[in-house]
This record gives C-alpha cells, structure tokens and sequence, in this order.
C-alpha cells in the first residue's frame, strides 16, 4: 500500500515531508519521532510541537514538495517550469518524457499537472540522482490526489527503449548537458503537432541546440528567457523591487513538430 505524507512547515517557511507512518523516522532539523504518534489525531492547521520546533501541519502540494525536497542536481524551478507548461500546453491525460531527471525538480512539475491519465517518462543515468528524484517523486506521488503513471529509465536517454510504455509523447524536455546528440533520435517518439523543449544554461547550448532541433525538421517555436524580478516590503512602507538582482536560470528552447 502507498504512503500518504503529510508537510510540516517552521514559521519561516522551512518545510519537511514526512511519511504518515508508525515507525519511528529520522528527518534533518526535526531528530527523530514516530509521524502517526504526532499526527494521527491532527488535522491540517494545527500546531505541533516536535523536539525544540513548533510546526504547522500543511497538505504537501507542489510548492511544500519542491521546498521540502531533497535536492542533488540543479532543479528547474517554477519560474521556467510554468512557462514550459503552459508554452508547450502540458495538461491532464498527456505523455511526456523528461530527460535528465536529476532529483526530480522538473518532474513534480509535470506530475501535478498530468492527472492519474496521464503518463511521465523520466530518464536519468546518474544512478544516485536517480535514487533522490525516486524518493522526491514517491513522496508526491503519496501527496498529489492525482498521481500519473511514472517510469524512471535509468541509462542514456540516447539508448533506452520506450517500447511498451508509450507509443508517442506529446512533450519532451530536455535538461542535459548536451540535448543536441539525442534530439533527432528523440524526434520520431513526439507526436506530429507536439514540442520538445531544452533547458539551456548558457548560450552556446541554446544556439547547437537550436540548430539540432531545425536539423530534424522541427520548427523553432519560441527561444529566449524568462525574467523574474522579486518584490519586497520597504523598511519604511510600501513594496518595491528587492535588492537581489534578477538572477539567470537557463535559455529555454520551444520546437514543434508539424
Ligand atoms: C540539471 S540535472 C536535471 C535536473 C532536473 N531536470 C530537475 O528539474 O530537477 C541534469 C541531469 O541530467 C542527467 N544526464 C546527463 N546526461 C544524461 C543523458 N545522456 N541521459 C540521461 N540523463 C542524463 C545528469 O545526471 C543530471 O542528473
């Protein structure tokens, strides 16, 4: 049977998901404790107290997830996962593959919007990253109150087979260093009218990338990036822009297939 988890939130927003489970477990921050002796009789709201914290009890959707997980590799964040969603129209029932996993930063993205229709193919050939997006991911899938149906590939996504997972995606994503040397392999695996995206760190990624993807006759549907400016409150009132600089992610990289 699948664990439910549950998220416990510090006041400063520090978050922890924790299996709802009888035997004892032992979280970083918290120390240890048996979650259903703690929480069985709580609901969402309260306030519990656990070693030297007090803690609120939050359902884990996405944003407790993604703030409570654990993390290996760099992870797409929200800023350039909800462009690449909505550009590339992710939603209920769809099938995507992603490559590279990583701890899963990405994924959660796409398996909160999938529904339990919908299908996710993650690749990763790293196999301790796999291990983190693997635990990341069955904690959402114990969180989300839909779950699609998820394969983790471990290997090159140059050589792994699809066969007997999907016939075609509708999205691909590409979040490696090097997205060019699969991009026409991939090609032939996306449905006609569907996209596939690279998430590019620096510029002459996005610019081989671009060209790889016009090589396999995929039309360019949007390149550039997402600019993300944070506000704070002024120590004398009001809100301004913050004092952090608008800081680079990735040049992100839309092709469809026609
Ligand atoms: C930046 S991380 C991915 C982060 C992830 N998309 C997220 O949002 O959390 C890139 C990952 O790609 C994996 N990787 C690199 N080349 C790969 C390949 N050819 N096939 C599969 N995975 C690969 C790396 O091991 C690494 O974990």
């Amino acid at each position: 049977m699948m664990v439910k988890y549950t998220a416990l939130k510090e006041d400063d927003g520090r978050t922890y998901i924790v299996p709802l489970q009888d035997d004892e477990i032992k979280v970083k921050g918290l120390g240890r404790f048996s979650p259903n002796q703690i929480l069985s009789e709580s609901k969402h709201g309260d306030r519990v107290s656990i070693g030297q914290k007090m803690l609120t009890i939050v359902k884990s959707g996405l944003p407790e997830l993604r703030k409570g997980m654990r993390r290996r590799a760099q992870i797409i964040n929200p800023k350039d996962a909800g462009f690449l969603l909505a550009w590339m129209g992710i939603g209920s029932g769809q099938r995507v593959l992603e490559a590279g996993h990583g701890s899963g930063g990405l994924a959660l993205h796409l398996a909160n919007v999938l529904g339990s229709n919908g299908t996710l193919v993650s690749v990763e050939n790293r196999p301790e990253h796999a291990e983190v997006g693997r635990e990341n991911m069955q904690r959402a899938a114990g969180s989300l109150d839909e779950f699609p149906s998820w394969s983790l590939l471990e290997g090159d996504v140059g050589n792994v087979s699809f066969d007997g997972i999907v016939e075609e995606f509708d999205a691909i994503i590409l979040d490696l260093p090097e997205p060019w040397d699969v991009v026409s392999k991939l090609t032939p695996w996306l449905r006609k009218g569907g996209r596939l995206a690279c998430y590019c760190p620096v510029s002459s990624q996005l610019e081989s990338a671009w060209r790889a993807c016009e090589e396999a006759g995929l039309q360019i549907d949007w390149a550039g990036e997402m600019m993300e400016r944070i506000w704070t409150k002024a120590s004398r009132g009001g809100v301004r822009p913050g004092n952090t600089p608008m800081g680079h992610t990735a040049f992100l990289l839309i092709a469809e297939k026609r």
